[in-house]
């Protein structure tokens, strides 16, 4: 039977996601964080597609912050697995649907090995336009930029805005247009702060491996039901 198509109005052209809660799901069902995590990945593949087939450009997913990196080795060693196993696998068949990757952040702080796995996907999917995937993984959006600000100040260059814009990991990208966190907290932990200037952003009580392809849709909804005003008033929109 087909699947009747949902009416879902203006679907935001760039949406990142802060994919929070794999270790309270996992802890509430009595399984290792770990596991969340895994079932996390699956989950992040299936809204990557959901996404496209909506309509959307780019989708930038909070995959690992350089705080994160302050975690018990043994969580992070599993996270480094998972990058190696499902992670880059899944990933590649989202690119291989004509999707750039990108990854925002200091890949120099992963294992080389992982270095080299999400640049080669990097590189083998550079020839698509379009419609991008950025992942960011050892990504904080201060140290972003630090490093754009140091960058212009080597070259005795003032910044602008759009400099600036330009010397980040989205250079040449639209802004996000919605800024989507799961498992309850409300906060954006150091993920896009430049580029969230006018994002819309909705949160979610769901953790991550709970939040469905339904639970897009109704963000989606929520976020064409939603008046961007950009600083003026409605009678000039
Ligand atoms: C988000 O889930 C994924 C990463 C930060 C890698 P968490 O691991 O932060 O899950 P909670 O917040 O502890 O539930
Ligand atoms: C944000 O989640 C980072 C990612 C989703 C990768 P955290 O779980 O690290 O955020 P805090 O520590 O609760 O702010
Ligand atoms: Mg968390």
């Amino acid at each position: 039977m087909k699947k009747e198509q949902k009416n879902i109005g203006i679907v935001p052209r760039h949406v990142a996601i802060i994919m929070d809660g794999n270790g309270r799901w996992a802890k509430s069902r009595l399984l290792p964080r770990n596991f969340g995590h895994q079932q996390g990945v699956s989950r992040m593949i299936g809204l990557m597609e959901h996404a496209y087939d909506l309509g959307v450009e780019y989708v930038t997913v909070y995959a690992l912050s350089t705080e994160n990196f302050k975690r018990p080795k043994e969580e992070l060693e599993g996270l480094y697995n998972l990058v190696r196993k499902h992670f880059v696998e899944g990933v590649r068949r989202v690119c291989d649907r004509g999707v750039r990757l990108r990854v925002l952040g200091d890949v120099s702080l992963l294992p080389q090995d992982i270095q080299d796995l999400v640049r080669k996907v990097e590189a083998d999917s550079a020839q698509y336009e379009g419609r991008g995937v950025n992942i960011a993984l050892a990504y904080g959006a201060r140290a972003e930029i630090v490093r754009a600000a140091n960058e212009a100040i080597a070259e005795g260059k003032p910044l602008t805005e759009e400099s600036l814009s330009d010397r980040l990991y989205t250079a040449g990208q639209p802004d996000p247009d919605l800024i989507i966190r799961t498992g309850k907290e409300k906060r954006l932990s150091n993920f896009l702060l430049y580029q969230a200037a006018y994002a819309e952003l909705y949160f979610s009580d769901k953790m991550f491996p709970e939040f469905s392809d339904a639970d897009l849709e109704e963000a989606f909804e929520e976020y064409a039901r939603r008046t961007r005003r950009f600083g003026k008033t409605d009678e000039q929109l």
